[in-house]
């Protein structure tokens, strides 16, 4: 698929990280401009931390309309931005800046919303994420779901926000567990109503496993395969009916492995990949989320049987 000849009218976006090289986004960003005629082009930023300010100062300069970024600048965007939606403001990051006409900068953070759409994508009806800027980005659904989420890092926040604003409990189960702790405090000062728990990984998996609906990794475990420990302890079973979910979608996981052969419904996390740049490129754009993330979806998976 080819796009129109970059000229002056052209739009800029792109994604700032350090390192970038490895990132889908400029793949799957131009694959949907392209295929939906979009006069826009997307572009990888290699950005050291320290001159984080001056490429955000730069954006603007010269007239881009937004950018995303990956580790590791997500939490020091935030003092960068003139204005944050609520989720990036709760969470304390940043992956996607909307510069807007005047030069003003949005800050938002899209990863909990593509978790949740990619949940609902697959049938799992756990919150509802609306499609439109200043919308909530779930309604509360589902009392008495309950999630189990392993991890409290960045990729926690998000996920753990999103499920808790979508009406889910959710216990937190981390290496360490004040790191747990601190999540669960960060996410209850901006929702008061949530009900969220930290335990320690993995001496809390046997107790809580059995009544969580939904399991989520978000640690990096797994992303060397088999190399990796597990995210779990296999002497705790997994079961049918329930949902496990693996941020990692560089690989068919180990963790999703056992998942899939416990016959629980195992989901990695490339839709959630997507999902989360198809809302930033809806941002910038205006153009429909769910055209985008399909044409980004299909560039991701056309080549790629190893995941779908
Ligand atoms: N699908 C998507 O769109 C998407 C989006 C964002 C991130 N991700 C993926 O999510 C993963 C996590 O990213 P992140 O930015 O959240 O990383 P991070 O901030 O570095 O957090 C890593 C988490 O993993 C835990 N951990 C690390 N090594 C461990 C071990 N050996 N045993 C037990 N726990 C361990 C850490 O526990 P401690 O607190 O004890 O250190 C921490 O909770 C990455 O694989 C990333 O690619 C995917």
């Amino acid at each position: 698929m080819s796009r129109p000849p970059i000229t002056g009218a052209t739009r800029l976006a792109g994604v700032m990280g350090w390192p970038v090289a490895h990132s889908l986004s400029p793949r799957m960003h131009n694959a949907a401009f392209a295929a939906l005629g979009l006069d826009w082009v997307y572009v990888p930023f290699p950005v050291r931390p320290e001159r984080l300010a001056d490429a955000v100062r730069g954006l603007v300069a010269l007239g881009f309309a937004g950018c995303n970024a990956t580790v590791p600048h997500k939490a020091a965007l935030v003092p960068l931005m003139d204005e944050l939606t609520p989720i990036a403001a709760a969470t304390g990051s940043v992956n996607t800046i909307v510069i807007r006409p005047d030069g003003s900068l949005l800050g938002d953070s899209t990863d909990g919303h593509g978790f949740l759409m990619d949940l609902w994508a697959h049938g799992v009806e756990i919150g509802k994420p609306a499609n439109r800027q200043g919308d909530d980005h779930a309604a509360a659904v589902g009392p008495g779901h309950r999630a189990l989420v392993i991890g409290a890092g960045g990729a926690a926040r998000a996920v753990v926000y999103a499920l808790a604003e979508a009406g889910v409990r959710v216990a937190v189960v981390n290496r360490t567990v004040a790191h747990a702790e601190a999540l669960c405090r960060l996410v209850a000062a901006a929702l008061p109503k949530a009900e969220l728990s930290a335990h320690p990984f993995p001496e809390a998996l046997p107790r809580l496993a059995a009544d969580a609906d939904l399991i989520v990794n978000t640690t990096s475990l797994g992303l060397h395969g088999d190399a990796d420990p597990l995210p779990w302890d296999p002497a705790v079973p997994l079961r049918p009916g329930q949902v496990v979910y693996d941020l990692i979608y560089h690989v068919r996981t180990p963790f999703l492995r056992l998942a899939a052969a416990a016959g629980a419904h195992a989901i990695d996390g490339l839709g959630m990949l997507v999902y989360q740049g198809a809302r930033s490129a809806a941002l910038w754009t205006g153009h429909d989320e769910a055209e985008l993330a399909h044409w980004m979806e299909k560039e991701l998976t056309h080549n790629d049987e190893r995941l779908r």
